[in-house]
């Protein structure tokens, strides 16, 4: 074969992210029976992690499928054809997730909420009356905003509806206590802050959410969570699983364990906020309201009408560091950087130094070294 894939590139895209060596040869294991007593003890080991990386009483279970399988699966679970659903719209995920609703025979009314900004909870909790279920993505990762997911899920509670929340891009990355705020059916995926390849997803469902399942009738076959419930009780999944991503899934909850998970929280803020430091010392513009920045990914506009592809490119050429330019209607008009999973200090600097250096070749002049020496101040500072 001569397919040429890069492996000497930084990802400081948003997912897939770097992969640590351990979590690589774990997936470079023997592959092995799914209906065994080994493969039981790795399901049982998982969901234990995954429990309280999602800081939750239920299980949450494991599918074989990238992260926009279980944002379909928390919704078609718990809804039926004819519901209607308010969706919070801000981005491209948020059009997913109302997206995926529609093709299933929800009445979507959306919210629509400017790019950069959050929703205003208040205004939420007026829009919600008769609704089924309130639909959100709690880490807009095309904008690098952050929902407070918490006040979301207090208003659609009030009216006796269900939260349906998108965590692909965070869980893990930002304390997301899915019990103690009341989150209904909770997804997220394996390529961000879990440290995986893409090809894993993971659901949580809430007691409610639970009895909404066993009325709701929207189609479901692959993605039915009663059969993945029933199986797991079993120690097994309805389907052949991807058992090395399993295993490997393993290997980075042992790492993030032992890390700790309010070291892991505290890295990613860190991060974020040493991200944000050093955008603003560069004399660049936070896409996102800062009140609202995500700690995963940063947004942030190109300087002078500079197409964002063009930096993306170089950076990558130049540096091996391989950042994101905006998605959609964002496309050329902004960057990202994503800051989540294994990432150090160190890799941030170095994106950030890549970056600045390229935008001074491309014109816009921006201080490098105030830059770093904003990011690694501030990383510093919030690691107290
Ligand atoms: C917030 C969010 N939701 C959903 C998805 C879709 O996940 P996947 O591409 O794994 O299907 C992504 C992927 O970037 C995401 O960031």
């Amino acid at each position: 074969m001569n397919i040429h894939v890069p492996d000497d590139i930084l990802l400081m895209i948003p997912g897939p992210t770097n992969v640590p060596k351990p979590v690589l040869e774990a997936l470079g294991s023997p592959s092995f029976y799914h209906r065994g007593a080994a493969f039981k003890e790795l399901l049982e080991f998982c969901t234990e992690g995954l429990k309280k990386v999602y800081q939750t009483a239920n299980d949450v279970l494991i599918l074989t499928s990238s992260g926009s399988g279980a944002v379909e699966a928390a919704i078609v679970n718990v809804l039926s054809p004819g519901d209607k659903v308010l969706a919070i719209v801000g981005g491209k995920f948020g059009e997913r997730m109302r997206d995926i609703a529609r093709t299933y025979g929800a009445e979507v009314e959306e919210l629509p909420v400017p790019p950069g900004q959050a929703a205003d909870p208040e205004v939420v909790r007026q829009l919600l009356c008769d609704h089924r279920a309130l639909l959100f993505v709690q880490n807009e990762t095309s904008t690098g905003v952050r929902q407070d997911a918490d006040l979301l899920a207090a208003a659609a509670r009030d009216i006796g509806a269900l939260s349906v929340v998108d965590t692909v891009s965070s869980m893990g990355g930002m304390p997301i206590p899915v019990d103690e705020w009341g989150l209904d059916s909770v997804a997220s995926g394996s390529q961000k802050a879990f440290m995986l390849p893409p090809g894993l997803a993971f659901v949580s469902m809430s007691e409610k959410a639970w009895e909404a399942a066993a009325s709701a009738k929207m189609p479901r076959a692959y993605f039915d969570l009663v059969a993945a419930k029933k199986s797991l009780d079993k120690g097994q999944t309805p389907w052949t699983p991807n058992v090395n991503m399993i295993r490997a899934l393993a290997v980075s909850l042992e790492l993030i364990l032992a890390e700790g998970l309010e070291n892991v929280w505290r890295r990613h803020h860190a991060l974020g906020e040493a991200c944000r430091a050093a955008v603003d010392a560069l004399g660049l513009q936070l896409f996102a309201d800062p009140a609202h920045a995500s700690d995963v990914v940063t947004a942030v506009h190109s300087p002078n009408g500079l197409d964002s592809k063009e930096l993306v490119s170089r950076v990558r050429d130049n540096h091996k560091v391989l950042i994101s330019g905006g998605q959609g209607e964002l496309a050329g008009k902004i960057f990202r950087i994503g800051h989540m999973g294994c990432c150090q200090l160190d890799d941030l600097l170095r994106t950030i130094e890549a970056t600045a250096v390229e935008l001074n070749a491309l014109g816009f002049a921006c201080p490098t070294q105030d830059g770093l020496a904003a990011a690694q101040g501030t990383y510093q500072a919030a690691m107290q």
